[in-house]
C-alpha cells in the first residue's frame, strides 16, 4: 500500500438515511487504525465552503454505531453546484491539508464528487446512503433496509385498525423518483396493489381490478401502497405532477372512493421512515464500506464509488457506475404480481 495519504476529512450529504453514522464511524476508526488523520466536515458540502469542521479522534465516534441520522449533520448545497462554492470549498481543503474526501449520500453527493475533483487535485470516495436505494451501481444502499422495516412495522399497525373496520388503506411512503421502497414494502406488507414511479398507474388495470378481485375472493380490507412519486397515467400520458406529502395517495384514495364506493383511509408515512436506530444490515454494509472507502484513498484511487455487488463490498468508478440507471427488481416485480392478482377461484 502506497500511504502516501495524511488527512482526509468525512461528509454525509442529501437526505440523511439510518446507517450514516455507523460509516463515519468506520471511516474515522480506520483511518485511525492506518494513521490517517480524519477531519469530519459538518453540514455537508456547505461544511467544505465555510469551514465548519470537527477533527475527530477515534472516541468521538463512540456509541453512534446505533444511532439514526448523522452526527456530523447533512445539507443540500446550492452553493457547491456553482464553481465560486467549488472554490471557496478547495481553498478549505488546502488550508487544511485535505488529501482526500469521503462523501456519504446519493447521486446528486456524487455528482458534486466528480464536479470538485475534475476541477481540483483532491480524490474523492463515495458511499452510498439513502433510504430509495436508487443507486444503479450498487445493490444497496445504506439506510433502506432499516427504512423498509420501520415502514413495515407501522403498516402492520395500520392493517390492524383497517382489519378490524373492514376498511381500504392507502398508504404512502418515500420514493420520489425510485419505487424500490414500495415494491419492496408491498411484498413484506401483503399489499394489494403497489404503484411506482416508474410505471405511471391506470386505475382500472393497477388498482381496481386487484380490489375487486379481493372483493370476490372475500376478503374485506384491501391495502394500496403508493410510492410518493407515483403518477397516473389515464390515456397514455402522465396527468399528476404532484409528489410528496400524500398528494400521490390522495388522488389514489380519492379515485377509489369515487370508482368503487369504498371509504379509503389515507396513511402518509412520511420522514419516519428515515430516522431509527439502523438494522444490523445497515450497521454491517456501513462498516465494510467505510472501511473500504479509507482503504481505497489510501491505495491512492480516486473517484471511486463504494458498492454491495452481488454480496462483495467492491469500488468502482464513479462517472461510470452515475451513469448506470436505477431499476426495480424484476425478480420483486414477478413476485409481485403473482402475490397481488392470487385469489381462491
Ligand atoms: O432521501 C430520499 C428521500 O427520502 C426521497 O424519497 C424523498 O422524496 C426525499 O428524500 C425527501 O427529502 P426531504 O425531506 O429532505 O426534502
Amino acid at each position: 500500500m502506497t500511504n502516501k495519504v495524511k488527512r482526509i476529512g468525512v461528509l454525509t450529504s442529501g437526505g440523511d438515511a439510518p446507517g450514516m453514522n455507523a460509516a463515519v464511524r468506520a471511516v474515522v476508526r480506520t483511518c485511525v487504525y492506518l494513521g490517517i488523520e480524519v477531519i469530519g466536515i459538518r453540514r455537508g458540502w456547505n461544511g467544505l465552503i465555510n469551514g465548519d469542521i470537527m477533527y475527530m479522534k477515534g472516541s468521538d465516534v463512540a456509541h453512534i454505531i446505533n444511532r439514526g441520522g448523522t452526527i456530523l449533520y447533512t445539507a443540500r448545497s446550492d452553493e457547491f453546484r456553482t464553481k465560486e462554492g467549488r472554490k471557496k470549498a478547495y481553498n478549505t481543503c488546502k488550508l487544511l491539508g485535505l488529501d482526500g474526501i469521503v462523501a456519504i449520500g446519493g447521486d446528486g453527493t456524487f455528482a458534486g464528487c466528480l464536479a470538485f475533483s475534475s476541477e481540483y487535485p483532491i480524490s474523492v470516495i463515495g458511499i452510498p446512503a439513502t433510504i430509495d436505494n436508487d443507486i444503479g451501481c450498487s445493490h444497496y444502499s445504506l439506510g433502506y433496509d432499516t427504512a423498509a422495516n420501520t415502514a413495515i412495522e407501522s403498516i402492520d399497525k395500520v392493517r390492524d385498525t383497517m382489519q378490524s373496520h373492514e376498511r381500504c388503506s392507502v398508504i404512502e411512503v418515500m420514493g420520489h423518483r425510485a419505487g424500490n421502497l414500495a415494491q419492496y414494502v408491498g411484498i413484506a406488507t401483503g399489499a394489494t396493489a403497489v404503484l411506482v414511479p416508474e410505471n405511471p398507474w391506470n386505475f382500472d388495470e393497477d388498482i381496481a381490478e386487484k380490489i375487486r378481485a379481493a372483493r370476490f375472493a372475500g376478503r374485506t380490507h384491501f391495502m394500496v401502497i403508493v410510492a410518493e412519486g407515483a403518477k397516473r397515467n389515464s390515456d397514455g400520458s402522465l396527468d399528476n405532477e404532484v409528489v410528496g406529502n400524500g398528494g400521490a395517495a390522495q388522488q389514489v384514495a380519492e379515485m377509489i372512493q369515487e370508482e368503487l364506493g369504498l371509504d379509503p383511509r389515507v396513511t402518509v408515512l412520511g420522514h419516519i421512515q428515515r430516522g431509527g436506530s439502523p438494522t444490523a444490515r445497515d450497521r454491517v454494509t456501513a462498516t465494510r464500506m467505510g472501511y473500504a472507502a479509507v482503504m481505497a484513498l489510501a491505495q491512492g484511487k480516486t473517484n471511486r464509488v463504494i458498492v454491495q455487488w452481488e454480496g462483495k463490498t467492491m469500488d468502482v468508478d464513479m462517472a461510470e457506475g452515475l451513469k448506470m440507471k436505477n431499476v426495480l427488481s424484476e425478480e420483486e416485480i414477478n413476485v409481485l404480481k403473482a402475490m397481488t392478482g392470487s385469489y381462491d377461484r
